[in-house]
């Protein structure tokens, strides 16, 4: 077996138009996976498609708010129609609204934890009898160095990577050998949400005091990582959190 391609594999990657999510699908793509990949705005999805099928890449996008119920419904009705199994799930999609704890209203509290958490945990529950029909399945979560230390970017956000780290520990030993499951945490990486934030010239000097690389992650740099994840190369990795940041969480004095 070929250890460091994605040939005849198919991905499903969330929130694959923008940021993260669309440099993970370039890599896939690059790589040979076949990949339909989700985000709310039909245009960006439509851009997208034109983008890589003009460089011959296999990738179909599907619009879908993959934080309410009935439309990760609508997605799950359409996969079979086209596929009876994948191999890869990139769970990526996530959001934030950055507060003091005693800010956040019970709405925005809750919103935070659907989008990132609840939706992560169904898409791996309605990937699972299409993953395990695939002979090397792999999940990757996108988790966050918040999950992991406090970053400062409001509890609920650092709640919900802290437990999609813990996720990922249970379900790759629940769904072991079939699925291996891995985690990705980054540390600030150049995409439209995070785009204000660093605009702030005194927030940016913060971040690089603590980055020991001394520049923000690029996209691609999150895309790569990924794409190993779920190669036959990474064939014994199961469980991980990889973080990419840089150097900023071995950062002591
Ligand atoms: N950027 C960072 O510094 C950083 C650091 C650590 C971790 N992360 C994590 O990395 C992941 C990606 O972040 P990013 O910075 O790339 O975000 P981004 O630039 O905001 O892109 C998010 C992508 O997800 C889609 N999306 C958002 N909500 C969605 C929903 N409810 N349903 C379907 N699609 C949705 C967006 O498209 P539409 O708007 O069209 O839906 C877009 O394609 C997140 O989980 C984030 O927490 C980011």
């Amino acid at each position: 077996m070929e250890k460091w391609t994605l040939k005849n594999k198919r991905a499903l990657v969330t929130g694959g138009t923008k940021g993260i999510g669309k440099s993970i699908v370039e890599e896939l793509a690059l790589l040979g996976a076949e990949i339909i990949f989700i985000a709310r705005n039909s245009e960006d999805i439509k851009s997208l498609e034109i983008l890589l099928s003009e460089k011959g890449y296999n990738v179909k996008g599907f619009s879908a708010d993959l934080g309410i119920k009935e439309e990760r419904k609508k997605l799950f009705d359409y996969l079979p129609l086209i596929w009876d199994k994948f191999d890869i799930l990139i769970n990526n999609v996530g959001t934030n609204i950055r507060k003091k704890t005693t800010e956040y209203t019970e709405d925005e509290f809750e919103k935070i934890m659907h989008t990132n958490l609840f939706n992560t945990f169904e898409m791996c529950k309605l990937s699972y009898d299409f993953l395990k029909n695939s002979r090397d399945a792999s999940i990757v979560n996108i988790s966050s160095v918040s999950g992991l230390i406090n970053t400062s970017t409001g509890s609920p956000y650092g709640m919900t990577k802290a437990a999609i780290n813990q996720l990922t520990k249970n379900l790759a030993v629940e769904w072991a050998p079939a699925i291996r499951v891995n985690a990705i945490a980054p540390w600030y990486t150049d995409t439209p949400l995070v785009e204000k934030l660093l605009k702030d010239k005194k927030y940016y000097d913060r971040v690089m005091m603590r980055t020991p690389m001394k520049r923000i992650c690029k996209p691609e740099e999150i895309g790569t990582v990924a794409a190993f994840l779920c190669m036959p190369a990474a064939s014994y990795l199961t469980g991980q959190c990889v973080t990419v940041d840089g150097g900023f969480s071995v950062y002591g004095f």
